[in-house]
């Protein structure tokens, strides 16, 4: 019995790396036997099931207990949503996924860490709310949003591709924004959008650190 674990564990092996450079599919579900297309992450651990996938089929929803960085790197791909839980997942520290182009909607609420997603290029509805007292946020690529809400005490943000946000550009450093935890920290955003060119509506509320915009920006407000 164990010669043949042995044997199996191998084979497991020569098969992943062989697979290493190509494209591997999984579904969130694949580490969460039961559930329909939703994975309730609780433990950086349970991102170990990914291991090696490029595309992510399925939804992942952050729990408010899960404690600890989450880095998922070496995905291009999801088709789905990736959450935090409405109430908000104020343990999570490092948000990473350095590989990641695609997204349907990503929604991370009450968070106290760095966002690092370089090389996404576009999605839905992104959302993202801290809850420290400072934090960074780099979507150095990003180019196209439907929705975009940033809010609470960014410090740093790179948006320095971002052209079109068709319907509405939130960035909020105000206590009044809904930002989740302890009220008393006071928020301090900064707003870097030098390649916006068109966006529904822009919002900007608070105590604002830094806020460039290109000069040619006037698309915004004939809507408004
Ligand atoms: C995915 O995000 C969209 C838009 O933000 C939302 O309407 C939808 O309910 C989300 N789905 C899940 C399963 O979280
Ligand atoms: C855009 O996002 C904000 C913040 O997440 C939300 O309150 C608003 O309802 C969204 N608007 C649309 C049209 O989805």
């Amino acid at each position: 019995m164990k010669a043949f674990y042995v044997l199996f564990a191998v084979a497991l092996g020569v098969s992943t790396s062989c697979l290493g450079a190509e494209t591997k599919e999984c579904d969130t579900t694949g580490a969460d036997e039961g559930s329909v297309t939703v994975l309730e992450l609780h433990s950086p651990e349970q991102l170990d099931a990914f291991e090696g996938c490029t595309i992510l089929n399925g939804h992942i929803i952050i729990q408010s207990d899960y404690d600890g960085d989450f880095s998922l790197n070496g995905v291009t791909t999801v088709n789905g949503n990736i959450s935090t839980v409405d109430e908000g997942a104020e343990y999570l520290n490092l948000f990473e996924m350095q590989d990641l182009e695609n997204i349907d909607h990503l929604h991370l609420l009450g968070i106290s860490g760095d966002v690092n997603i370089p090389n996404l290029e576009s999605l839905g509805d992104l959302e993202l709310v801290q809850t420290s007292t400072s934090g960074n946020a780099d979507l150095t690529a990003l180019a196209e949003a439907d929705n975009l809400s940033v809010r609470g005490s960014w410090t740093s943000t790179k948006f320095s591709s971002l052209k079109t946000v068709t319907v509405q550009c939130q960035f909020c450093g105000s206590q009044t924004c809904e930002i989740y935890g302890d009220e008393r920290k006071f928020p301090y955003i900064t707003v870097n959008l030098p390649s916006l060119e068109k966006a529904d509506k822009l919002e900007v509320a608070g105590a604002v650190k830094r806020f460039v915009l290109c000069p040619w920006t006037k698309n915004i407000y004939s809507h408004s």
